[in-house]
């Protein structure tokens, strides 16, 4: 049995995630706090009180509390206490060892990763031919924001997509951009945000989020698919994309075939979490990422095409899937029927991306 941990202080909001995370794995768990009364008590298993750190008694009732619970481990997300900590525990008491990274680091390691990510995306631009003109540079600080909810926002979107994404709208022209598909919201995430910064247009996002649509025919998927709500789905969808709503987005939900007849009547939509939004009914930017069975891409294709303009991108999804070839065969049918529409055509991760010729 592995020696108990101590986390102090144990109310801070990482110090209760670490608990969570501790009595998931299995570890015996201290919590210890130098309140009178401290509100997170009731959720640990066992409690030692300390002073506080600046007292002149702390390091000895520490020392005492290391001992009496033959404590191995402390975690702390407080700076002060981390700090004292690491310079202390090897002289008070040996072999008991502090377990996290100063909270410093901890704290800003998904920034820091999200402005290195940022600096990789800018300097490894896809060296895209179109007749668009690109868009203005994103600033550093943009960029890194992208990247940094990109991570925070669950989804599907692999980082491959993600820079294709990123790359190819900056050579958009004006216009709606529509996704078939949206489950958690990643991908949408991110179109709002490029939406916004490029200054596109408005995204519209499209999904019945219900179960029953997830079936694709395909046993291994639609096995997953049964153990997700999508009435989760479509709640985690709106908390992840309501911050960054700049009165330019919204969502129908609907199947793709429902939303394209209800777009192409009413160019609008109207929900209670991101009110009314008017569209402009010309789509510069299609995703397609819904059901992947044959049938429902080739109907996605189908319903929304016909509202992409030219020097538009058609994006459709898992055109790579190792569980099925229905957006492969939409996608090669699309380009083989709209060779003289097409501009530029390429796979990057798993996504065909075309762009259609600007006179189409
Ligand atoms: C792979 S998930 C989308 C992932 C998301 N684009 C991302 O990157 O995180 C597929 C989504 O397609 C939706 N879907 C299924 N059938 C659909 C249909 N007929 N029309 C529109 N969306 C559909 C599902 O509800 C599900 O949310």
């Amino acid at each position: 049995m592995n020696k108990p941990v101590l986390i102090f202080p144990a109310g801070m909001p990482r110090a209760l995630d670490f608990l969570q995370k501790s009595i998931k794995e299995g570890k015996s768990v201290i919590g210890s706090s130098s309140l009178g009364y401290d509100a997170s008590r009731e959720k640990y298993p066992a409690w030692v009180h300390l002073p506080y750190v600046t007292d002149p008694g702390f390091d000895q009732a520490l020392r005492h509390a290391l001992i009496e619970f033959d404590i191995g481990e402390i975690y702390t997300p407080n700076i002060v206490v981390w700090n004292h900590l690491s310079q202390i525990l090897g002289k008070l008491i040996p072999g008991v060892v502090l377990v996290n990274a100063s909270p410093v680091d901890e704290v800003l390691s998904g920034y820091r990763a999200a402005l290195s990510e940022a600096e990789y995306l800018m300097a490894n631009q896809l060296p895209l031919m179109s007749d668009i003109q690109p868009r203005r540079q994103l600033s550093r600080v943009e960029v890194a924001s992208l990247c940094r909810y990109t991570d925070l926002i669950p989804g599907m979107c692999d980082d491959d997509k993600f820079s294709a994404l990123f790359d190819t709208s900056r050579y958009s022209v004006s216009g709606d951009i529509v996704e078939i598909g949206s489950w958690w919201g990643k991908s949408a995430f991110i179109l709002a945000w490029l939406a916004r910064c490029y200054e596109i247009g408005k995204l519209l996002c499209v999904d019945p989020w219900a179960n029953e649509h997830l079936i694709q025919n395909e046993e291994m998927v639609d096995s997953g698919s049964r153990q997700v709500s999508a009435d989760e789905a479509l709640t985690v969808f709106q908390i992840g994309l309501l911050p960054f709503n700049a009165n330019h987005m919204n969502y129908l939900r609907m199947t793709s075939v429902e939303g394209a007849a209800y777009y192409g009547e009413n160019r609008s939509a109207c929900t209670e979490i991101f009110g009314h939004t008017e569209y402009a009914g010309e789509i510069a930017i299609l995703h397609i990422d819904g059901n992947h069975a044959y049938e429902a891409a080739k109907a996605d294709v189908e319903s929304w095409g016909k509202f992409v303009v030219g020097g538009g991108w058609i994006i459709i999804d898992d055109y790579i899937w190792p569980y099925g070839d229905g957006p492969r065969r939409v996608g090669d049918e699309f380009l083989e029927n709209n060779r003289s529409r097409i501009a530029a055509a390429f796979v990057m991760g798993t996504a065909l991306f075309i762009q259609l010729s600007l006179q189409d």
